[in-house]
Order: C-alpha cells, then sequence, then structure tokens
C-alpha cells in the first residue's frame, strides 16, 4: 500500500452504503416499477454516504445536475472530513430485474482516491473483459470476437467449443453471437447487468471465460473497479451515437473519442468495490427477511490490501 491508498477501514463503510440502497430497492422487487425501484436506492446510498466521515464526489453518478436530482456527477457527499473520494455509483444496476422479480440485480459502487477513475460519460462502451491469470495482451478489442475466443482457448489449452461468453441479450449483438457460435464457443446470454458479467468471468464457477459486447459506460468503469481488486483483463471503448454524447464527453476532458482503454487507464490507482445482492443471482444472494430479521450479502474488495471479503448481515426489520 502506498500513502494514496485507500484506508482499509473504509470498507465496512462501503458495505453500509450498498446494504441500504439493495435494502430500499428490494421493496420494490416484482412491482413493475423500474424508476421507483431506482429512487428508492438512489436515496438511501446517497443518505448513508453524507452520514460517513468522508469528503466524497460523485464521478460516475445518475446523470448530470440538470438530469439527476440526486447523485449527479460533481455532487458532493459526506461529513466534509476524511479521506477525499471518487465515488462511481450504480445505485440499482438491473432496474428491469428487479421491477420484473429476476434474477442478478445488485446495489453497486466503487471509490477510488480522488482523480483515481476515469469519469466516463453516461454513453455505451464496447468492452472486452478475462479473468485473472492469462498473459497480457490476450484480449484485444480491434480482433474479432472469434480471434479473442481462440487466444484464450489456446492459452487455457482447451478447444474453442470449451470456452463460454457471456453476451447481453441485444438485437445490436446479433454478429457478435453468430460469430462466437459459428467458432463453436457457447454463448451465455444474460438479459442485463454486464457489471456482474464481467465479474463472472474471474470465478470459474460461473464457468464463464469471457465477456464481450456493448454496454454502459458507467458499468464498465464499476466492473474495472471490480477487476482491479482481484484481478484480470479489460479493454473498452467509449461509443458516442449523436453530438450531445460527444458534447458530454468534452465536458469531461475527453478529446481522444476513438480511445482504446485498458483496466488501468478506467481505475489508474487503489480502489474499493462494493456489491450488494437485491435479487439472488451467481454472484450474491438477495435480500431476505427471515423472522423479522433483513439479510444482506455483500462483496467488497480493495485492491491495494487485496482483501475479498463476503458480509453477510442480519439486522431487525
Ligand atoms: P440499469 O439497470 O442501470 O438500467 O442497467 C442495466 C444494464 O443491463 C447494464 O448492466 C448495461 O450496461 C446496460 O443496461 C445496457 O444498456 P441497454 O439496456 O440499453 O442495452
Amino acid at each position: 500500500m502506498s500513502g494514496t491508498d485507500l484506508p482499509s477501514n473504509l470498507l465496512l463503510s462501503a458495505v453500509q452504503v450498498t446494504e441500504a440502497a439493495a435494502i430500499a430497492s428490494w421493496t420494490m422487487v416484482g412491482r413493475g416499477d423500474e424508476k421507483e425501484a431506482d429512487r428508492a436506492a438512489v436515496e438511501a446510498m446517497r443518505d448513508t454516504l453524507n452520514q460517513l466521515e468522508i469528503q466524497g464526489r460523485i464521478v460516475i453518478g445518475e446523470g448530470e445536475r440538470d438530469e439527476a436530482p440526486m447523485l449527479f456527477i460533481g455532487e458532493t457527499l459526506g461529513k466534509g472530513v476524511g479521506p477525499k473520494i471518487d465515488i462511481a455509483v450504480d445505485p440499482l444496476e438491473g432496474t428491469t430485474l428487479t421491477a420484473k422479480a429476476m434474477a442478478n440485480a445488485l446495489a453497486v459502487m466503487a471509490w477510488a482516491p480522488q482523480g483515481g477513475m476515469l469519469n466516463a460519460p453516461d454513453t455505451y462502451m464496447d468492452k472486452i473483459a478475462i479473468g485473472p491469470g492469462y498473459p497480457a495482451g490476450i484480449i484485444d478489442l480491434d480482433k474479432s470476437p472469434a480471434e479473442n475466443a481462440r487466444a484464450i482457448a489456446k492459452a487455457k489449452g482447451v478447444k474453442t467449443s470449451d470456452i463460454t461468453a457471456c453476451v447481453l441479450d441485444r438485437p445490436r449483438h446479433a454478429e457478435i453471437i453468430a460469430s462466437l457460435r459459428a467458432e463453436g464457443v457457447r454463448v451465455y446470454l444474460i438479459s442485463d447487468g454486464d457489471v456482474a458479467g464481467v465479474i463472472n468471468t474471474t470465478d470459474p464457477e460461473t464457468g464463464v471465460d469471457f465477456y464481450i459486447g456493448q454496454g454502459g459506460a458507467p458499468e464498465g468503469v464499476l466492473a474495472c473497479a471490480a477487476l482491479k481488486c482481484v484481478g484480470g483483463q479489460f479493454q473498452g471503448r467509449l461509443v458516442f451515437r449523436n453530438a450531445d454524447e460527444r458534447a458530454r464527453a468534452a465536458r469531461w476532458g475527453i478529446t481522444d473519442l476513438d480511445r482504446k482503454y485498458d483496466l488501468h487507464e478506467i481505475v489508474k490507482g487503489d480502489t474499493i468495490f462494493a456489491a450488494t445482492g437485491v435479487t439472488t443471482g451467481a454472484l450474491l444472494d438477495g435480500v431476505k427477511i427471515e423472522s423479522g430479521m433483513v439479510k444482506t450479502h455483500t462483496l467488497v474488495m480493495h485492491s491495494s490490501s487485496k482483501v475479498v471479503r463476503e458480509v453477510r448481515t442480519k439486522r431487525p426489520l
């Protein structure tokens, strides 16, 4: 650890924040109201962050000041004393999953020392990710999905038919999916939630070898924070669909719009990543009520201390 790293005693504070957001949004599971589920998570996350002794600033949030009343980019949070922290939040990753009571919804947050994370605008990002244990540079966004799959299979010493790729189930990914299947690769389609999709590559139990496709840029930054803690590789390139999105990027100082970022350019130094399950999924159990107690399941990780902790909390309803 170095003097600029985040102190390890912040880990439990981070847990408090994602737990609060998960419990708040859980009240909206299966109620068909994505906006209200998200609003509940945002409010709980903001209230909890404001109780902490940090000098926090949102760098990845619910949008810019004019479009988000809370957790907007640039909003300062915390009691105004303590470490200066840049905060990336996705209070409810999987609003649709929550509204439809489907698996894998999470409350997610990452922290970094000030200036330590890419200020990614709220656009899409082309992403490719792999878990730890591979030679550096094995994945490349500029190579075809099939070429990437072949490189991974070779490094693993298996056939491409033994490789599984996780892809968001979207029409825009039809070509990627077809080319992977033509190569013999198994495609594990997810309906939402690509932060968990990327994290799945780090856990052999999920059977997922790599993640590929286009999803939210904010989710890309959060996934990088997780990979920074457990190891792995990631490349991302921002995708701009119109002049407004390009203008947003310019406001955050991004001048090279075609730049390919790697993990360590997106999350530069130390980071803390926390996620609490809202609904049960491959990564975490969801919120449960049992005998008058609320039970939560959280994953919290810290890159400089290499701590990976699973926290199960029970509190009175
Ligand atoms: P939200 O729940 O925040 O809406 O995000 C869910 C999600 O599936 C992300 O995980 C993913 O990055 C993004 O949406 C993909 O966007 P789209 O649904 O527009 O393809």
